[in-house]
C-alpha cells in the first residue's frame, strides 16, 4: 500500500479538528506512518454549510456508502455522536474490514461489547482514545503501560464542560446558564447538553474507564450519576471558605467485593491533585498496587485536543493495516465481576 485512505463521518468540531492536523501536519505523518494519510471522503448532513477550512471538490457527501463502501477507504473515523446512525454505521464499516476510529463514549460504553465483536470478527482495529477525557492519554496507558497492575481506583474529572462551567461559577460568580453557554460557544458540550451537566457523558466515560481499569463490563447503568444542576455559585464560594473546591468526579474502585462506580459533585480539600484542575482541563488520577499514583493531565475537550488523541489512533490504525498486524489494541479479554453503583 503506498498511501491510506480515511473516510470521516462528521465534520463538526472535532472533524474539523482532524481534518486541520492531517492537512497541517502531513509531511510529519507521512513519515511517522510510512505512507501519506489522505482524506478521501467526508459524510455530513449539509454539503453547503462552511466548514471554516479550505476542502477538496467533492470530498464532502451526504451519501454514507461513499464512506463506509469505498474501496479508496482503509480507516473510517466517526465523529458524528449519538448512536443512531453512528452504531449501524460503524459496524458496517468493521464489517466491510475497514479499521474503526471513533470519538463517541455513548457507542463506546453502550455498544462497546458490539463493536468488539465486529472488529474482532472481521480483523480489524477498533480505537476510541478521544472518548475519554479528550486530549489526555488514557485508554491506551490504562490498557497497555499499566497492565501489569492491579489496578486499585481509577478518580477522574471528565468532563469539559462542567469543569468549565464551575471554574467560571467559581472564578467569576457566573450563573450556570451563562456558564453553559460560554461552553457550548467553546464547542466543549454535547449536542444535547444536559449529558454534560445531568453527569451522563462522565458517566460513559467512567463506564470505558473502569471496564478497561478492571477488566470487566462495566455498562453505563451501573454507574451512580448525579449531574451539577442543583450547583450554584454560592455553593461554591462557600465550600472555598471551607478550604475546598467542588468538581464533578467519576470515581471507580475494585475491592474483593467487585467493582464500584460513580458520577456526582464532590467537595475536595484544596490540596488534593485533583483541586487545581480547572477551566476545560481533566485530569484522571489511577492508583495501581506496583506503580502507585500516576495522574494524566490535559485538555478534555475542544477541536485540537480531541483531534489530537482521534489522528493518533488513525496513525496506529494506518500502522496496523500496513503491517498486517490488525486488532492489537482491541479490548476482547474481559472477567465477568460483581459491579455496584456505591457503596459495595
Ligand atoms: P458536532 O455536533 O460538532 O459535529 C457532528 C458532525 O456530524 C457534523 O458535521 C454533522 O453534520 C455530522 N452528522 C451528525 N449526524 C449526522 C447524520 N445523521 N448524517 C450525516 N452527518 C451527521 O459534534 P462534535 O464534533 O463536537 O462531536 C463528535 C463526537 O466526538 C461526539 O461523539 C462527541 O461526544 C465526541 N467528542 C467531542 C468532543 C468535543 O470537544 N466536542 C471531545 C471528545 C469527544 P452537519 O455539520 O452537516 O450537521
Ligand atoms: N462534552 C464533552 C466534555 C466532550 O465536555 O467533556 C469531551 O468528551
Amino acid at each position: 500500500k503506498n498511501v491510506i485512505g480515511v473516510g470521516l463521518l462528521g465534520m463538526g468540531t472535532v472533524g474539523r479538528g482532524v481534518y486541520r492536523i492531517l492537512t497541517e501536519n502531513r509531511s510529519g505523518i507521512e513519515q511517522k506512518v510510512g505512507v501519506p494519510v489522505e482524506i478521501k471522503k467526508i459524510l455530513v448532513r449539509d454539503t453547503a454549510k462552511n466548514r471554516g477550512v479550505q476542502l477538496e471538490e467533492g470530498v464532502l457527501t451526504a451519501d454514507v456508502d461513499e464512506v463506509i463502501n469505498n474501496p479508496d477507504i482503509d480507516i473510517v473515523v466517526e465523529v458524528m455522536g449519538g448512536i443512531k446512525p453512528a452504531l449501524p454505521y460503524a459496524l458496517k464499516a468493521l464489517k466491510n474490514g475497514k479499521s474503526l476510529v471513533t470519538a463517541n463514549k455513548d457507542m463506546v460504553a453502550e455498544h462497546g461489547k458490539e463493536l468488539f465483536e465486529a472488529a474482532e470478527a472481521n480483523n480489524s482495529d477498533l480505537l476510541f482514545e478521544a472518548s475519554v477525557a479528550g486530549g489526555i492519554p488514557i485508554i491506551r496507558p490504562l490498557k497497555e503501560c499499566l497492565a501489569a497492575n492491579r489496578i486499585q481506583q481509577v478518580i477522574g474529572i471528565i468532563n469539559g464542560t462542567t469543569n468549565y462551567m464551575l471554574t467560571r461559577m467559581s472564578k467569576e460568580g457566573l450563573d450556570f446558564q451563562t456558564a453553559l453557554a460560554e461552553a457550548q460557544a467553546l464547542g466543549y458540550a454535547e449536542a444535547d447538553p444536559s449529558s454534560d451537566v445531568e453527569g451522563y457523558d462522565a458517566a460513559r466515560k467512567l463506564a470505558i474507564l473502569a471496564s478497561i481499569a478492571f477488566n470487566t463490563r462495566v455498562s453505563l447503568n451501573q454507574v451512580y450519576v448525579e449531574g451539577i444542576t442543583r450547583i450554584t455559585a454560592e455553593d461554591i464560594s462557600y465550600a472555598a471558605d471551607l478550604n475546598y473546591v467542588v468538581k464533578l468526579l467519576g470515581i471507580a474502585k475494585e475491592s474483593e467485593a467487585g467493582v464500584e462506580v460513580h458520577v456526582h459533585p464532590a467537595m475536595l480539600p484544596k490540596t488534593h491533585p485533583l483541586a487545581p484542575v480547572d477551566d476545560v482541563y481533566n485530569a484522571v488520577f489511577v492508583s495501581g498496587d506496583a506503580v502507585g499514583d500516576v495522574m494524566f493531565f490535559g485538555r478534555g475537550a475542544g477541536e485540537l485536543p480531541t483531534a489530537s488523541a482521534v489522528v493518533a489512533d488513525i496513525m496506529s490504525a494506518a500502522r496496523s493495516k500496513l503491517k498486517h498486524v490488525p486488532g492489537l489494541y482491541n479490548c476482547t479479554c474481559f472477567d465477568e465481576k460483581p459491579v455496584k453503583s456505591m457503596g459495595l
